[in-house]
């Protein structure tokens, strides 16, 4: 899977991009990650990208001239041009069924914006899927597109060691409880002991517990996504 970055602070993603796991899956050849700067295609002697909005108000503007002509110089950089995903918290909110929607694709473009916005006209000519982390406000997109593809490789076969550390998730398909509570040694550290059926080896039981350890866990933090489930 191609990943295209189109950033103005492509160095955010440095220390993201060298981490082991996503290391491994670009040097076996599952992922591949492309980073570029907007500013690259900013022509005028400043390297403008932004400006003050008509009519006023607070902030920057990214500017309608530089960002589709970004974005269509990348798309053309390989057959596939894409799907094209623009992070703005006034996007659709990211869950882990958008999540598997997009581990379909074969490349992804993420568009990180900066200051106040796009230039809605940005929006109007490129279609993006417009996509937002949570009902909070971030300074860019960049965090956020990393929050994608750090959600999103994890469902590509082979990147993870073990499959089923994915497939079992909180929140995959099917599956709308919190996790369980996990222990491992010591059997028990100042005062606070491991729960006496996990040594029991009795894997019925422990699955009981399991199960029951979920939905109590959910009710008491979660409760909206037991009702969810009834829906
Ligand atoms: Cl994708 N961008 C920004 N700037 N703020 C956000 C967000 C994205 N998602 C939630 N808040």
């Amino acid at each position: 899977m191609r990943f295209d970055l189109l950033t103005l602070f492509p160095s955010i993603f440095d220390g993201y991009l060298s981490e082991s796991v996503l290391n491994k899956a670009v040097q076996n050849g599952l992922l591949d990650f492309h980073l570029h700067n907007i500013r690259d295609w900013a022509e005028d002697k400043h390297f403008t990208v932004d400006d003050r909005p008509f009519g006023g108000g607070p902030g920057m503007v990214l500017k309608v001239d530089r960002v589709v002509p970004c974005v269509e110089a990348v798309q053309k950089m390989d057959d596939n041009p894409g799907h094209l995903v623009m992070l703005s918290p006034q996007g659709r909110l990211l869950t882990q069924p958008v999540v598997e929607e997009l581990a379909q694709k074969d490349r992804i473009l993420l568009l990180c914006g900066r200051y106040e916005g796009f230039d809605q006209r940005i929006s109007e000519i490129l279609q993006p899927d417009e996509i937002s982390i949570g009902d909070y406000v971030l300074n860019g997109g960049e965090v956020a597109a990393m929050v994608i593809i750090d959600s999103v490789m994890r469902l590509i076969p082979g990147v993870l060691g073990d499959e089923d550390s994915s497939r079992l998730d909180s929140f995959s398909s099917g599956n709308r409880l919190l996790e369980e509570h996990q222990y491992t040694r010591p059997r028990e550290y100042r005062g606070l002991e491991v729960p006496e059926i996990l040594l029991s080896g009795n894997h019925q039981e422990i699955d009981k517990w399991r199960l029951q350890n979920r939905l109590e866990k959910t009710q008491k933090v979660r409760p909206d996504l037991l009702e969810d489930e009834q829906k």
